[in-house]
């Protein structure tokens, strides 16, 4: 058997070491937390996508009285991009929270389902999508690209038949 170690580097801040076109992300993260539909919950998050044309995509999670027919912010957004602007790579997605039960210093950290999404759009693009996590008091985690958040993910690939 073989021993393997995956490792990947982060960085922890807070958002006024961010540059402008950043911030100004997720200041728009932390306004979508008003579009949140979030009654069963009360937990609120807010992602705002910045692509490479610099426009900014919002969405925020929509959750549903039949629970799994609900989704998760992350993906309302990366999913509005991927049928509006299929051809425009992105560069960041900034996610916000905010809930009563959420320590005012924790980042969200995404679900494995966003992950995996998140991560097929950054294999498609064949670029690294940033990802930064904030927390209620401006804390701020960033991620250098979201494969670093799902090692050894399942890829297309990996559906191929053999011959
Ligand atoms: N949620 C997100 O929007 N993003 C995540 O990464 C984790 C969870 C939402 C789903 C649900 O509406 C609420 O947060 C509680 O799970």
């Amino acid at each position: 058997m073989l021993d393997k170690k995956i490792e990947f580097q982060y960085q922890l801040g807070h958002l006024s070491e961010l540059d402008d076109k950043e911030q100004e992300l997720i200041a728009n993260a932390k306004q979508s937390l008003n579009t949140a539909y979030a009654p069963y919950s009360g937990f609120l998050v807010g992602a705002s996508i910045l692509l490479e044309n610099n426009e900014i995509i919002n969405g925020s999670n929509q959750e549903n009285v039949a629970y799994p027919s609900g989704l998760c912010a992350e993906r309302v957004a990366i999913f509005y991009v991927g049928a509006k602007f299929p051809e425009i790579k992105i560069n960041t997605i900034a996610i916000s929270v905010f809930s009563d039960s959420f320590h005012e210093s924790d980042v969200i950290s995404p679900c494995g389902a966003c992950r995996q999404v998140m991560a097929e759009y950054e294999e498609k693009q064949q670029k690294p999508i940033k990802v930064i996590l904030h927390s209620p008091n401006d804390q701020v985690l960033i991620a250098n690209k979201v494969q670093d958040l799902l090692p050894l993910m399942f890829k297309s690939p990996h559906l191929k038949k053999y011959d």
